[in-house]
């Protein structure tokens, strides 16, 4: 189960944990990378981007990453962190790559950046990533306002571009993880899953909400401005509901299911229950080789 970007990042299988705003912390980052996957540190969380980096060097020697949200006022100060703390590897986020992928470059960081649509990993490509991210609807958190789907967004950059292609949404076990790999892409990036895990610090009643949905439990949430999805809830049926990151904290840190901004992908709808990291990422690839074994070709 190797690929490019498993001797690119030096990780032992192409699974990506992605950042995920509040929660993914030095626990849930050191637990994936210890499992063999790639941990991204969410330099928004309460103990700042300082702490997690020294907290997530303490809990493993392995590599593991920083995401850089491109748009926020602190962008700079995380490449400074980012560059001083030796940090291995970046996604960058929400806004233009050539704002600091060459800064980046200079340091010998890999860079992958995450985008919605094909234009913008053509874009990226130009810029000088590493490698992209296609995030498609299905994702929980900021979503392309165009909605276009992991499934016909994978091999569309695949086509598109010549740096290896990681697919992000919709992705919850072996399945889906093959299914990217049929599709063209060199491993994928699942955050909706690594939530419903123990080492998440996410709020219980945030998880217990992933095992409770249904396929049909999420919704996008601010179409017209900042497209988010998120599970229903009594806010998400307001007109004026929109992503905001306090109403994200309440949901995901002190478990107001009913008010808050419950950033979640709809895999939630797959998701039966709470398991370990390891358990994640090892169901992933040992129920992986048996479909593939099973295969009479
Ligand atoms: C609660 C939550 C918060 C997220 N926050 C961020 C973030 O701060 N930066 C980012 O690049 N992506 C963020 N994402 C997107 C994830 O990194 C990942 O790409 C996405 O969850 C993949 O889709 P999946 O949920 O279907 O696995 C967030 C997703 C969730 C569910």
């Amino acid at each position: 189960m190797r690929t490019k970007i498993c001797d690119m990042l030096e990780i032992r299988y192409p699974i990506i944990q992605g950042a995920m705003g509040w929660i993914a912390t030095a626990e849930l980052v050191s637990a994936v990378s210890n499992a063999g996957g790639l941990g991204i540190i969410s330099p928004l969380t309460d103990r700042g981007i300082k702490e997690e980096i020294k907290k997530t060097k303490d809990l493993t020697k392995n590599p593991f990453g920083v995401n850089l949200p491109i748009w926020s006022p602190n962008a700079k100060e995380i490449v400074e962190e980012v560059v001083k703390e030796r940090v291995s590897v970046v996604t960058a986020s929400g806004g233009n790559p050539k704002k600091f992928t060459s800064t980046l470059k200079k340091e010998g960081i890999n860079v992958m950046q995450v985008v919605t649509k094909v234009e913008h990993a053509k874009r990226a490509e130009d810029a000088g990533v590493d490698a992209i991210i296609m995030m498609g609807a299905e994702a929980g958190g900021l979503v392309g306002g165009d909605e276009i789907t992991t499934f016909t967004l994978v091999p569309s950059a695949v086509d598109a571009v010549k740096i290896p292609v990681i697919a992000a949404g919709g992705i919850a076990d072996a399945r889906g993880f093959l299914a990217a790999l049929m599709l063209g892409a060199q491993g994928v990036q699942i955050g909706t899953r690594f939530i419903a895990t123990e080492e998440c610090i996410a709020h219980k009643n945030f998880k217990n909400a992933i095992i409770d949905a249904r396929d049909d439990s999420t919704t996008v949430i601010g179409k017209d401005t900042l497209p988010a999805r998120v599970i229903k809830n009594d806010f998400s049926t307001k007109m004026e509901a929109i992503f905001d990151m306090d109403g994200v904290r309440s949901a995901l840190m002190d478990g107001d299911i009913k008010n808050g901004v419950m950033l979640c992908g709809q895999t939630a709808g797959m998701i039966k229950e709470i398991k370990k990291v390891k358990d994640v990422i090892n169901d992933i690839i040992t129920d992986g080789k048996k479909i593939i074994s099973d295969f009479d070709m």
